[in-house]
């Protein structure tokens, strides 16, 4: 029923992934088993959205701005993450998922770091989907950095188009997102993507991540499947008339 609601599949989904902290505090729990249910449903998301045949799956998990929460949380989630990838990382290469990183490595702990760069190389050659964690990611930092580089490449400025400045981004190589999600209701971008969104579908639902599950999904994707996207263009019906 709902599935044949379903007539066209994304190629790329991004996610916010949103409301952790308010599905504990629902609980009477601590923010960080939020973030701890969070990172435990993310299994089954990316389950379905392959048994879906999306190709490409971006889970933005800790932005930039994030650091500024208290130093509690943001160890805390530092670690969840790791012990995430450790628990993770051997089925995601069996599935024959390649995992990538957005975003900067240098603030992070070592052990995080050494853990990353290793699932990132273990998982180099998969070719059946692309996973990529968005961790100490800012879309406006990514600019501006994309910037100093082509700028350090001397680069000339007539040499500087779209695609160019893409190549430099760290989702070089990764097409745009069709679909972005965000889940806990808020209906802003949080300097996610800020490029790679220009014309993506956007999609907010007011349920919780660690709630985030099949149903969910199969809403936003009815939802996605409903969009028309043009693109600056015109709409179909407007193309065909004749004046
Ligand atoms: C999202 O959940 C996870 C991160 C931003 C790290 P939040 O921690 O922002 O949860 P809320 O928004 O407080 O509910
Ligand atoms: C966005 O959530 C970032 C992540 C989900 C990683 P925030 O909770 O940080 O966003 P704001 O502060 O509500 O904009
Ligand atoms: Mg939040």
């Amino acid at each position: 029923m709902t599935k044949s609601k379903i007539k066209r599949i994304p190629n790329h989904v991004a996610i916010i992934m949103d409301g952790n902290g308010r599905w504990a505090r629902q609980r009477r729990l601590p923010r960080l088993a939020g973030h701890r249910a969070g990172t435990e449903n993310i299994r089954q998301v990316i389950e379905c959205f392959a048994d879906y045949g999306v190709k490409y799956l971006t889970l933005f998990a800790f932005s930039t701005e994030n650091w500024s929460r208290p130093q509690r949380e943001v160890k805390g989630l530092l670690r969840i993450l790791e012990e995430a990838i450790d628990r993770e990382i051997q089925s995601l290469h069996e599935k024959g998922i390649k995992l990538l990183h957005l975003g900067r490595l240098d603030r992070l702990s070592e052990s995080l770091r050494q853990k990353l760069q290793y699932a990132i190389e273990l998982t180099k050659d998969n070719t059946r989907g692309t996973l990529s964690i968005a961790f100490d990611y800012g879309g406006r930092a990514e600019i501006v950095d994309a910037v100093r580089r082509i700028l350090d490449q001397g680069i000339p400025p007539q040499s500087i188009d779209e695609a160019l400045l893409s190549s430099f981004l760290c989702t070089a190589g990764l097409p745009d997102p069709d679909l972005i999600i965000r889940t806990g209701g808020e209906m802003r971008l949080s300097n996610f993507l800020l490029w790679q969104a220009a014309y993506s579908e956007y999609y907010s639902t007011p349920t919780f991540w660690p709630d985030f599950g099949r149903e969910e999904i199969e809403k936003a994707l009815i939802a996605y499947s409903q969009r028309e996207r043009r693109f600056g263009g015109l709409r179909a019906e407007d193309t065909q008339s004749r004046r």
